[in-house]
């Protein structure tokens, strides 16, 4: 089974197409675009929703176009995409949460294709999908040492995952495709909030997480002192929550109180700070729930200290650990197909319908 997978729920439009043979080994990537309007919001430090909709309007269609013509490289030029179209089994669309401006226009664009090309379409949920990008097949021969995740099948269940994400923090449990129960989440800021927000404090562009995440090497690199100028608040609380908006504040007060202010140390205070929050409860629901694995899932995934942080705590412990390829962390489509392979929730095109404030359960 191939599918198209299109994503458009932020500042990224992406079009991926997966191929599944066997739902045992994970969905193979057959080619994987994104297009970012990051650096344009890198100026404003943070995004219009407006611009980031107008730069996916223009950008969906050579998207969609390019990841056909990666996929299936019989394919010369524009005028012969016919053939890889009709290799197509599904198409597969972000539907929320995320900015409606966006979302729309990604929904749109794979409601009309499944029209005009008569393929069954697929919505998907972009916070479950986050988690599918565990299920995807690595094709990086020699992964990133910090990656080293490389377990060659897909996680079993029952499991437990985190989705960290630009606008969400989320604890669930999955039983079985399909049976998710939410356990627990943030109170206010999500992670990548977080990050983002301190790091506008800090001067850092936008989005944060990566730009703290560089910052903290340089100091990580020279120094071994410990981290622990900022709160970690709920870290000892007997819920699965987090809370993140204190941490913002703090950092405000402290860049107010020091006129010295060394970016590098504060990074690494407020990366260590998010991180170790984040491990410590996720750790206290394995001991409780005991899963078969342990998913990491969206965009703050992508940092390296929290995968190091992770990938020692599950190194003696029966969970497996699973985290995706770096380049599956953030937002993208290969994620959204392998995630409607498992779900397989076809619908016709009049029923899909765009919705921003769609919860993970
Ligand atoms: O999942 P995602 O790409 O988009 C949403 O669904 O929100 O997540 C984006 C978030 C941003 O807040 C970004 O700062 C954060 O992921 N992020 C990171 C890193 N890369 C992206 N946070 C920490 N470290 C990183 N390396
Ligand atoms: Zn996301």
């Amino acid at each position: 089974m191939i599918i198209l997978g299109i994503e458009t729920s932020c500042d990224e439009t992406a079009a991926a197409i997966v191929e599944l043979v066997d739902k045992n080994k994970g969905a193979k990537i057959l080619s994987n675009v994104v297009a970012s309007s990051a650096d344009m919001h890198a100026k404003t430090g943070g995004i219009i929703p407006e611009e980031a909709a107008r730069n996916q309007v223009e950008s969906i269609i050579p998207v969609v176009q390019e990841a056909l013509i990666n996929a299936f490289n019989d394919i010369s030029g524009i005028r012969d995409l016919k053939s890889g179209i009709s290799k197509i089994d599904a198409i597969a669309v972000t539907y929320g949460p995320g900015l409606i401006g966006s979302l729309l226009v990604g929904v749109e664009t794979a409601k009309t294709l499944s029209l005009m090309w008569n393929k069954p379409l697929i919505p998907v949920n972009h916070l479950v999908a986050h988690i599918y990008a565990n299920f995807v097949v690595h094709d990086d021969p020699q992964p990133a040492c910090a990656d080293r995740s490389t377990n060659n099948n897909p996680p079993k269940f029952p499991a437990l995952s985190l989705v960290v994400s630009g606008g969400h923090t989320d604890m669930v449990m999955v039983h079985s495709h399909g049976d998710i129960k939410w356990i627990g989440g943030t109170r206010d800021d999500a992670a990548g909030e977080a990050f983002d927000k301190t790091a506008r404090l800090l001067g850092l562009p936008y989005p944060g997480g990566p730009a703290i995440s560089k910052e903290a090497d340089k100091y990580l690199e020279m120094n071994s002192d410990s981290l622990d100028l900022f709160p970690r608040p709920m870290i000892g609380s007997d819920d699965f929550d987090w809370s993140f908006s204190g941490l913002k504040t703090s950092v405000l007060n402290y860049t107010k109180q020091n006129s010295d202010i060394n970016v590098p140390h504060l990074s690494a205070e407020i990366q260590e700070a998010i991180v170790d929050v984040l491990v410590k409860k996720s750790i206290k629901a394995v001991e409780k729930y005991n899963p078969k694995s342990f998913i990491l899932s969206g965009g703050v995934s992508a940092n390296n200290r929290l995968k190091e942080k992770f990938h020692e705590e599950f190194k003696n412990r029966e969970t497996k650990f699973f985290a995706p390829q770096p380049k599956l962390s953030t937002d993208n489509a290969v994620a959204i197909a392998a995630c409607a392979f498992y779900y397989d929730d076809k619908k016709p095109w009049e029923e899909v319908d765009a919705n921003p404030e769609l919860e993970i359960v």
